[in-house]
């Protein structure tokens, strides 16, 4: 049987999990979950371009990052169909090839059944799924380059979804968002359903609890952070490399075969809590 993974190691240049060179663009990179899964390719040396609304935030973060690899920074607003179209001309501009797309930037509303306004949907929404939709059909130029520029090798994109998407219904009271997190997983596995012909792969990552600024109020009373976490089967908080590592995994060679998948990265709470 031919060996085609062993060339230098699993992580090496040509190695099966290798991000090394690859071009990978991760929306809300500055913070958060965004900051881990950067983290992870900057340390595999890719090339990251992180996307953020802040240029403070944004240009911290890249500074950090540029420790290990190579980072860019888009600032731009993913709220509005003209915001989406400016950060793919700005992305496009300094990337014009587009190896791995990750949409991480993500809005969440948290409010009583009653009070939960109308208007939440629209503004979770927005960002949560429909410039995830309005990005892709943007960014197909970079990631159809990418396809060519690599033969035998799809390019990825990679969507941020939640276990608050399903199978878990949240305790929290964030009914827009859990619906467009449901609604960002059905998405992933239409645009890989549409785009496995052209070789690009499209997989969500559903995170369960990491602590970041979105989940900051939940985790800040010490005994409700402590009922949680009893939730989750593994017994504790999702870390950086546990979301960084399921990144690198679709985007490296060994997830070349995989596409149209929900990876939950969660301590175990959807499959077994
Ligand atoms: N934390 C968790 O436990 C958890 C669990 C499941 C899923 N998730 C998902 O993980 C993703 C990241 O969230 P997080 O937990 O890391 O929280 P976070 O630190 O608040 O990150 C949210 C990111 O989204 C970006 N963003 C928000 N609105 C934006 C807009 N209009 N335009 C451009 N960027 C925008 C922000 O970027 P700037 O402020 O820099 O512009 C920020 O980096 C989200 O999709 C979230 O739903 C989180």
């Amino acid at each position: 049987m031919e060996e085609t993974y062993t060339r230098s190691g699993p992580v090496g240049p040509d190695g099966l999990f290798s991000v090394e060179g690859m071009t990978v663009v991760v929306t809300g990179g500055a913070t958060g979950i965004g900051r881990m899964v950067a983290g992870g390719f900057a340390a595999g040396r890719a090339r990251v371009v992180l996307v953020s609304r802040r240029p403070e935030a944004g240009e911290e973060a890249a500074a950090q990052l540029r420790a290990s690899g190579c980072c860019e920074v888009v600032i731009g607003d993913l709220s509005t169909a003209e915001g989406v179209d400016r950060v793919v001309a700005r992305v496009l501009a300094v990337a014009p090839v587009v190896d791995v797309l990750v949409h991480n930037a993500g809005a969440t509303w948290v409010g009583p059944l009653e009070d939960h306004p109308y208007d939440a949907f629209d503004a979770v929404w927005a960002v949560n799924v429909k410039a995830v939709f309005r990005m892709t059909v943007g960014l197909l130029p970079g990631l159809r380059a990418a396809v060519a520029a690599r033969p035998g090798e799809p390019a990825r994109v990679i969507t941020i979804g939640s276990i608050d998407g399903g199978p878990v219904v949240s305790p929290v009271e964030n009914y827009a968002y859990g619906a467009s997190k449901a609604a960002v997983h059905q998405l992933t596995r239409h645009l890989a359903r549409r785009l496995a012909g052209e070789r690009v792969t499209v997989n969500a990552v559903a995170p369960g609890l990491f602590a970041t600024s979105m989940t900051a109020e939940l985790l800040a009373d010490p005994a409700q952070r402590e009922r949680l976490v009893a939730g989750i089967p593994l017994g504790r908080l999702g870390r950086a490399e546990d979301v960084a590592g399921a990144a690198l995994f679709l985007a490296s060679r060994a997830g070349a075969y995989v596409t149209g998948v929900v990876l939950p990265i969660d301590g175990g709470e959807s499959g077994c809590g």
